[in-house]
């Protein structure tokens, strides 16, 4: 039997919580199918390690993810404890560079049983891609002088290579879907990183006539995933731009408790990073009363990454199984635990 070998990483908060849960969902579903299994190694990387060690992971960290399959991740972040750059930086950012793990892919799709904040929502089913390893996000800057004379840059970093790989990813998936693209920009205020942007995807999707293609500012686009996001199928946006996006895909769903994401490695030298978009939620962490369906529906990514993507279909109507039958965690409104959730899907699933 072929088994997964995952590098799983919990993380903190919420993240605790809400892993062991999609694991026990995807060993469901390997049982099902009967074909592969999965073996998970827990990593207790994260906050309390940093307390303890001074690091979020070890120093070898990379070279011992570079083992595994794939890695499967809550989220990190105690900012009571630790500041958030340091979380951020020491262990996310640190794997998704490491590894390469250049594209980040983010749905945001109206479920069924789930209540839009929007009033008309409309059928939407949109997957921005990200660039997910330079742009905005970059280290390169600094902080000089004090008081009223204090400085700070950040200069964001646009390679050509970098910003093809993305916008050449989104156009492959936007051919496999509704053949509609959507770049965003904001070249009249950037008026380098964003000009160039606009260049590239011209030379990219340029290539691919059968694209219905269009490009709009952050700001607008920002507006539009409010107003008329059913209008939208792939959209590929820098990594601050996407960012944003993906945190509104996330609240017009119904709650970001739900909205998955992979970071890939689309040349699978190095393993991929599947994690939800949430965070560690430190107000409800412990409570039993988180969302688990974002960090399962992030292990439909990651079936479908490894080639089982009927499974993945199958755990996405179990999804919408636990949401049309009413059983939700209270930020959609439930009064189920994280428990009760998940316990109700998989039954479905082994029933179905
Ligand atoms: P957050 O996503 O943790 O929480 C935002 C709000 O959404 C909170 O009210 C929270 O209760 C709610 N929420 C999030 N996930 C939920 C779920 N599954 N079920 C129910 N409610 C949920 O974002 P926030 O508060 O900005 O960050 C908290 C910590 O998480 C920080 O340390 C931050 O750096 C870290 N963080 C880590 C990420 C990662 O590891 N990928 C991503 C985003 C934030
Ligand atoms: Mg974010």
């Amino acid at each position: 039997m072929k088994t997964y070998r995952i590098a799983t990483i919990p993380g903190d908060g919420i993240g605790k919580e809400v892993v062991p849960e999609a694991m026990r969902v995807l060993d469901a579903l390997a049982q099902l199918d009967g074909g592969f299994q999965f073996e998970w190694d827990i990593l207790p990387w994260g906050c309390d390690y940093y307390l303890e060690h001074g690091e979020m992971m070890p120093e070898d960290g990379l070279e011992i993810l570079k083992k595994y399959d794939q890695i499967f991740l809550g989220a990190v972040g105690l900012p009571e404890l630790v500041p958030d750059h340091i979380s951020l930086w020491g262990l996310l950012i640190k794997i998704r560079r490491g590894l390469k793990q250049q594209i980040n892919v983010r749905p945001a799709k109206l479920l069924q049983g789930l209540e839009s904040p929007l009033k008309n929502p409309g059928n939407f089913d949109i997957v921005v891609v990200r660039e997910n390893s330079e742009g905005e996000y970059s280290d390169s800057g600094g902080r000089m002088h004090s008081g009223s004379d204090e400085i700070a840059i950040q200069n964001a970093v646009f390679t050509r290579k970098g910003t093809e790989r993305a916008i050449a990813y989104a156009c492959e998936l936007a051919s496999k879907r509704s053949k509609k693209i959507t770049s965003v920009t904001k070249s009249n205020g950037l008026s380098h990183s964003m000009p160039f942007w606009d260049d590239v995807f011209h030379d990219v999707v340029s290539k691919y006539d059968e694209l219905q293609q269009s490009s709009a500012h952050i700001d607008a686009m920002a507006a539009y995933m409010i107003m008329k996001p059913a209008e939208y199928d792939v959209v590929v946006a820098s990594n601050l731009f996407g960012d944003i996006l993906t945190d509104i895909g996330g609240a017009i769903m119904g709650s970001i408790g739900i909205a998955p994401a992979a970071n890939l490695n689309v040349e699978r030298e190095y393993p991929s990073m599947f994690e939800p978009v949430h965070g560690s939620a430190p107000d409800i962490a412990g409570l039993g009363v988180a969302n688990p369906l974002g960090q399962i529906w992030t292990g439909k990514l990651m079936l479908d990454f490894l080639g089982h993507e009927q499974l993945g279909e199958k755990l996405l109507s179990a999804i919408e199984y636990t949401l049309k039958s009413n059983i939700k965690t209270k930020d959609l409104k439930g009064s189920a635990t994280t428990t009760e959730v998940t316990d109700a899907l998989i039954a479905y699933l082994k029933q179905s």
